[in-house]
């Protein structure tokens, strides 16, 4: 699976909570989520997912990320 690269990583440290917002592509997040995923340090914090669409929830995104990345705590996903 393909891993666009993040030219700067944001630095997360003493944060607790994060919101993470992207668009639906193909019925999912697009893949430059994943990098993030790969490359942030989410453990112990809460992670809040957002979405804009042109009709597609997020559920499946969610589910699929969950999936990837047990250690995370995705707490919710809403779309906008
Ligand atoms: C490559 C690509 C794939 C997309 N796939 C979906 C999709 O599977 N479902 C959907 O509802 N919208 C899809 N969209 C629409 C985007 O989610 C939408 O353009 C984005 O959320 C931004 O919203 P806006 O165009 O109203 O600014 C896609 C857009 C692109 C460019």
């Amino acid at each position: 699976m393909s891993r666009p690269e993040i030219d700067e990583m944001p630095d997360l440290s003493g944060v607790d909570e994060i919101w993470i917002g992207y668009p639906i592509w193909w019925y999912t997040h697009p893949r430059i989520i994943n990098t993030f995923f790969d490359q942030a340090d989410l453990a112990g914090k809460q992670v809040h997912l957002f979405a804009t669409s042109g009709g597609t929830g997020i559920d499946g995104s969610v589910k699929e990320l969950r999936e990837t990345y047990p250690g995370v705590n995705i707490v919710d996903g809403k779309k906008i």
